[in-house]
């Protein structure tokens, strides 16, 4: 019965192709190790936002005076209120950690070069998109930090001559943040952000399965294929990496509840302290920092003295990994093959985006604006290093197969 059941839908839509093409038959290189653990549980992070966010939807408020009341109550009142608020704000932080790690180990695998840069920019979109979607949720407790982390940056938009003072106007739909401003976001972040996220999630897996994975030997594995066609290298995706992402999984939701039942608020940086306080709008925090995952490109924004200068550079900061595929021009892929120089400089981009991070959390100080504008600099010495050095980098020899 199963099967002919099978068989009746095949003959409508293309099931069981569809399901080999992608899992069953999709050949995967045989030496992933710990770093491709982090798509999976994009994926998994995805769905945990997107279910206790319904969820969370159906006792939120979005009116600035019902939205904070409505957030206590979900968090005292609502059964297991509390647990759905903190899956869905510490899983906004285990996203941006999922995905910055993710990012990075397409950056020291050189999963961005050709033929995958398309999936590049899909990624990028989804990276962006992620940002909004993460700066719009967090108005809607109407905490503090919600209303004067809004405020500083929509402001940034007055900045832009010209059309500036109009389109902040036109984007908080009022001379200040207001219920107007609460409403769009929720708008925004329930249901127009997140459809645009599982469309690009939808289209980053179909041009990854386009080209095949990458590897962390950075080696080709359709270019040796057996007498069948099948990658000499390759293995299906089922059952052998759904066995070994479970494990990642678990490895994971381990962390995750750790975090979630013993430090929900993260000591401040997932849930700042002053957003357990209404919006006042009368009233400015001493220190307005936006959330950690932020940080880097906040502490950019500080590290020029001009307004509009910031903003171009804190934009240029995330722009210039668009285009990352294209300023990269060395035919070797992996950081295991390249010179001791893209290993340096790999390094350092690392250390300057953490340093950045801690930057953005700190109150500024001339002192520490100096140490900013050091570490400004090396973040996009790392992309203007890269494309004058890889033309002509001395690799290593890439192997012939796969290595364990
Ligand atoms: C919701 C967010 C995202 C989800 C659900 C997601 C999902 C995935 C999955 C399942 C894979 C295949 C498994 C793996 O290689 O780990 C993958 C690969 C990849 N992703 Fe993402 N991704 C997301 C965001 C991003 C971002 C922001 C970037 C970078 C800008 C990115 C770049 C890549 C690249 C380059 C690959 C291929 C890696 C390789 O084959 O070596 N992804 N993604």
């Amino acid at each position: 019965m199963v099967k002919n059941l099978i068989n009746w839908i095949d003959a409508r839509i293309p099931m069981t192709a569809t399901y080999n093409r992608h899992v069953g038959q999709y050949a995967t290189p045989t030496n992933f190790n710990f770093w491709y653990f982090f798509g999976s549980l994009a994926m998994l992070v995805l769905v945990n936002q997107l279910l206790t966010g319904i969820w969370l939807t159906m006792n939120y408020v979005p009116t600035a005076e019902g939205a904070f009341a409505s957030v206590e109550y979900i968090m005292r009142d609502v059964e297991y209120g509390w647990l759905l608020r903190y899956m869905h704000s510490t899983g906004a932080s285990a996203f941006f950690v999922v995905i910055y790690l993710h990012m990075f180990r397409g950056l020291i695998y050189g999963s961005y070069q050709k033929p995958r840069e398309l999936l590049w920019l899909f990624g990028m979109l989804i990276f962006l998109v992620l940002m909004a979607e993460a700066f719009m949720g967090y108005l809607l407790p109407w905490g503090q930090m919600s209303y004067w982390g809004a405020q500083v940056i929509i402001s940034l938009f007055g900045a832009i001559p010209v059309i500036g003072d109009d389109l902040t106007l036109w984007i908080r739909g009022d001379y200040v943040i207001s219920g107007a401003t609460l409403n769009r976001f929720f708008a925004l972040h329930v249901i127009a952000l997140p459809l645009v996220l599982v469309v690009l999630v939808f289209l980053h897996l179909i041009a990854l399965h386009e080209v095949g994975s990458n590897n962390p030997d950075g080696i080709e594995i359709k270019k040796n294929k057996d007498e069948n066609g099948w990658p000499v290298d390759g293995i299906p995706f089922h059952p052998y990496y759904t066995v070994k992402d479970i494990m990642g999984v678990a490895g994971f939701l381990i962390v995750f509840c750790y975090v979630l039942f013993f430090i929900p608020e993260g000591g401040g940086y997932f849930l700042e302290k002053p957003n357990f306080e209404a919006a006042n709008p009368m009233k400015t925090p001493e220190h307005i920092a936006p959330v950690w995952y932020f940080t880097p490109f906040y502490a950019i924004l500080r590290a020029v003295p001009d307004k509009l200068g910031g903003v171009i550079m804190m934009g240029l900061s995330i722009g210039v990994l668009f285009v990352l595929p294209w300023l990269d021009r060395c035919k070797v892929k992996s950081v295991r093959y390249r010179s001791t120089l893209h290993k340096l400089n790999i390094a350092q981009f690392a250390v300057s985006f953490i340093v950045l991070g801690y930057l953005g959390v700190v109150p500024a100080s001339p002192t520490l604006t100096i140490v900013a504008q050091v570490f400004t600099f090396t973040y996009f010495g790392f992309f203007v290093a890269l494309w004058v050095y890889s033309k002509n980098e001395k690799t290593k020899p890439v192997p012939a197969r796969l290595t364990h």
